[in-house]
């Protein structure tokens, strides 16, 4: 003890009369000093970031008192923007508290949970390992006069065609990355498509798979395509993202010279099959 500080370390317990605390460090959950409190006698787990969400609690602070159906996907949002780089430390964390008999969940982050803790430490638990949740695609795209989107648009009715119901598509310049990368994480599969832009990918799509990668999202399936006007540089950028990424190619990626013709259709409704039957 000095000066009125008690210097906590791993695992310590400290005692405040009929309280006692019980302390374990979380680093990089998602920061490096990150500890969280479990008080024993109320089997109260404050969490830190841990098992955060985003979302407004509209008028709530209890789990009880909230609608939750917009949590779940709103945690996952949170997951995969806020902590998402940091699988492995989660991983530690959760063996490290598994022992713990947790009854609520105080997060610095979303409600209160009271009930349903086994859920919100198994959404953490698939999220950090990278596993998929769900058989669907995501279909991500950027295009400026409609080229690349046309063929967006053809490759997902090819797979909705074949079968796969859950398709997600994102026009980058429209929808919030954030909403991109939590669906990433949902689904198992990702197409991503750009116009050539200054002999590189366009921009937001560029940002896009920067920020796929600087979160090492693992085991999705990955396809491509892509329109230019004079020298296509889109395959180019895409593979060398997949090779990166580690991740498998599915079917035959499309590169197109502006908009799509008999051959290029036909290209991506075969890439659509491809896709689908791959999910299948
Ligand atoms: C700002 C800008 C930069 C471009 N840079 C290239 C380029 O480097 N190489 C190329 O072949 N085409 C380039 N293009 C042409 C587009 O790639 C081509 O028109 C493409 O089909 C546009 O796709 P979109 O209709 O989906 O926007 C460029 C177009 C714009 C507007």
């Amino acid at each position: 003890m000095d000066c009125n500080k008690l210097q906590i370390k791993e695992g310590e317990t400290l005692s405040l009369g009929k309280n006692e605390l019980q302390f374990f460090m979380a680093p990089m959950v998602h920061w490096p000093e990150v500890m969280v409190t479990y008080h024993t006698n109320e089997k109260v787990l404050f969490s830190a970031d841990a098992f955060g969400t985003w979302g407004t609690l509209d008028g709530g602070i209890f789990d009880t008192d909230i609608n939750l159906d917009h949590m779940w996907d709103e945690m996952r949002r949170y997951y995969s923007n806020i902590v998402g780089k940091y699988g492995n430390p989660v991983q530690k964390a959760l063996a490290k508290l598994k022992g713990l008999e947790i009854e609520v969940i105080c997060s610095t982050h979303g409600p209160i949970w009271t009930k349903d803790i086994d859920k919100v430490v198994s959404k953490y638990d698939v999220w950090s390992r990278y596993e998929p949740v769900e058989t669907g695609v995501v279909i991500a795209y950027g295009s400026m006069y409609g080229n690349t989107e046309e063929m967006a648009e053809t490759i997902a009715n090819s797979i909705s065609e074949n079968g796969i119901k859950n398709i997600v598509m994102h026009d980058v310049s429209k929808s919030h990355s954030s909403y991109i990368l939590s669906d990433i994480w949902k689904y198992n599969a990702l197409v991503v498509g750009s116009p050539t832009y200054s002999n590189q990918l366009f921009p937001l799509v560029q940002a896009l798979l920067d920020q796929i990668k600087t979160r090492g999202v693992k085991n999705r399936l990955f396809s491509y395509f892509g329109t230019y006007a004079w020298a296509g540089a889109t395959h180019r950028y895409f593979s060398q993202f997949a090779e990166e990424m580690n991740w498998e190619v599915v079917g035959n990626p499309v590169e197109e010279k502006m908009r799509m013709g008999d051959q290029a259709l036909k290209d991506c409704i075969d890439l659509g099959a491809a896709i689908a039957g791959k999910l299948k």
